[in-house]
């Protein structure tokens, strides 16, 4: 089982931020490299904002974004995930677009998710790994204790060995394309940002590991998971 750290702070959007820039520094120091994965929601939004403020001559050709999850519309969507870190961070950061690998949600879902894979399965290849390991990966926490795409009673909460896949949610009659748990269970480090307006009830069921709900299935096997949530 994981370790699990907890953060409740006022300052959400500082304490992330210098978080996710720890990460990075000391990710980059170890192995010249910091992949990252974003999630999207309205939540994660401002900390980018603040990440690009304070970045100007950030080693970003460095850093490997890629996205835990994504709906499935062009990346112009004000819905798109991609829309929302672009708008934050990769714009006012002037981050490379070599850095950015972003999830085709324009095109067929189940192609879209089988092409990610193939691109993660490239560079976990070339550096001779079997499955590519994120230095860390934010996660969110929906109403329902989705986290990613991975949404109650849908399919891609049992997929046990495709990393990305399309997965079909009922609740909001949409596809969208999600890491799954074994990719999400192999990164060094998970990040959970959590706004104040989440359910206290529903953040400490999952801190309890309530396994009704796809957040408390977040166990990385030899990683570390840190919660900051918003007081
Ligand atoms: C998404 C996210 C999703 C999000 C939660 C919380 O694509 O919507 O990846 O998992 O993190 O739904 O969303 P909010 O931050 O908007 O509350």
């Amino acid at each position: 089982m994981a370790i699990v750290k907890i953060t409740r702070t006022k300052d959400f959007v500082v304490d992330a931020a210098a978080f996710i820039l720890e990460q990075a520094r000391k990710a980059i120091a170890e192995r010249n490299e910091f992949r990252i994965a974003l999630s999207g929601g309205h939540t994660p939004a401002p900390v980018y904002a603040h990440i690009a403020s304070g970045t100007r001559d950030f080693r970003w050709e460095s850093v490997r974004f890629t996205f835990g999850d994504e709906r499935c519309v062009p990346p112009d969507d004000p819905q798109s995930n991609f829309s929302m870190a672009r708008e934050n961070l990769f714009v006012p950061a002037a981050v490379p677009q070599k850095s950015i690998m972003r999830m085709r949600g324009e095109i067929d879902p189940q192609i879209a998710a089988q092409q990610y894979t193939q691109q993660l399965d490239a560079i976990a290849a070339g550096r001779g790994e079997s499955i590519y390991q994120h230095d860390l990966i934010l996660l969110g926490l929906g109403d329902d204790g989705h986290t990613a795409s991975l949404f109650p009673g849908t399919a891609a909460l049992e997929e046990t060995s495709c990393q990305v896949v399309a997965n079909f949610v009922p609740r909001l009659n949409a596809w969208r394309l999600t890491f799954t748990f074994p990719l999400i269970n192999h990164a060094r480090q998970i990040l959970f940002l959590v706004g104040a307006s989440k359910d206290p009830q529903l953040i400490e069921r999952v801190l309890e590991r309530d396994q009704q709900f796809p957040a408390a299935r977040v166990d990385p096997s030899a990683g570390e998971v840190t919660w900051i949530i918003e007081e």
